[in-house]
């Protein structure tokens, strides 16, 4: 059997650790794409020479050339600019729609097929922005945010009560910004509700951290965000892509009609197979978890509607 191909779009510090997990575990061919000369190719180089001690057999190759998409069966956008201190995500809105949108424009073209998985921030209105350049089904363009919010939220509890994050479940819907929406019905210890283990006052200030984990990071680094559990958290979703895995993950995801949201992008959580988004799952949320996920909502929405999508 051929070997699938997954395309980097951006080898920055989210691309290349993308790359690296890839190339390390054998998952998949890697293309990795820059529009900065010789800087994807040195990477690739270099994780190609890393190949014999990893005993990894894939293909990694770095390139300046989108015509090289061609053959992908995804494609991972994390192109554009990152978020220095006191920014939020937001504020990237205008410069990384006029990359990602460019980047989206070549997709029907380039690799028909592919599923692609979008990371750049504002991720929600970016992933909306993909699906209305590529002209692609909904249900194969979707977005990274959930995954990180509620693996940070999972290690807050894991380290909190002295467990392992391994047995620490939870979910983190709505948009991927400061109105995130931690979901406390979904927080559990291998099944044992959250409000079981830690008193209200901890578990709020938690979901509090939560909210702010990528900021937090941030602000530690001051030129650059997050990179290790976001590549990680895409990884998660690109291995369930190419091996089929129907894993349940908290995705952004085109709405239509659930949660009360119409063709709007927002964190649900979502079956994720070879087709992408296979299936949203509509999960109980108490009215004030709603509200919150509503409000989380419109903010992607005034976003949309400020780049006219
Ligand atoms: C974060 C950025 C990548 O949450 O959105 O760290």
């Amino acid at each position: 059997m051929k070997r699938k191909k997954v395309s980097i779009i951006g080898a920055g510090n989210v691309g290349a650790s993308l790359a690296q997990l890839l190339v390390q575990t054998g998952l998949s061919d890697v293309l990795l794409y820059d529009v900065a000369e010789g800087m994807p190719q040195g990477k690739a180089l270099d994780l190609a020479e890393a190949c014999p001690l990893w005993g990894s057999s894939v293909a990694i190759n770095g390139t300046n050339d989108i015509a090289d998409l061609q053959g992908s069966s995804v494609v991972v956008i994390t192109a554009g600019l990152a978020r220095k201190p006191g920014m939020s995500r937001d504020d990237l809105l205008h410069a990384n729609a006029s990359i990602v949108g460019g980047v989206a424009a070549e997709l029907p073209r380039r690799c028909p097929d592919a599923v692609i998985v979008v990371v750049t921030n504002p991720m929600d209105v970016m992933a909306q922005l993909v699906w209305k350049r590529s002209g692609f089904p909904q249900r194969r363009v979707f977005g990274m945010g959930g995954v990180l919010d509620s693996a940070r939220l999972r290690a807050f509890i894991a380290w909190q009560l002295g467990v392992s994050p391994k047995d620490v479940e939870a979910m983190v819907l709505g948009g991927h910004g400061d109105q995130m929406v931690p979901v406390k019905s979904l927080v559990s210890v291998k099944g044992v509700g959250i409000s079981a283990l830690l008193p209200e006052r901890k578990i709020e200030e938690i979901f509090e951290r939560t909210k702010g984990g990528g900021a937090e990071i941030v602000s530690l680094l001051k030129n650059g965000s997050a990179y290790y559990a976001p590549a990680a958290s895409v990884y998660e979703m690109v291995k369930a892509v190419l091996l089929d895995e129907k894993r349940l993950l908290p995705c952004a995801a085109c709405l239509e009609g659930q949660y009360g949201a119409m063709s709007l992008y927002a964190g649900v959580p979502v079956v994720v197979g070879a087709g992408g988004v296979e299936e949203i799952v509509e999960v109980p949320l108490t009215g004030q978890e709603k509200a919150a996920f509503d409000r989380s909502v419109s903010a992607v929405g005034r976003l949309v509607a400020a780049l006219a999508l």
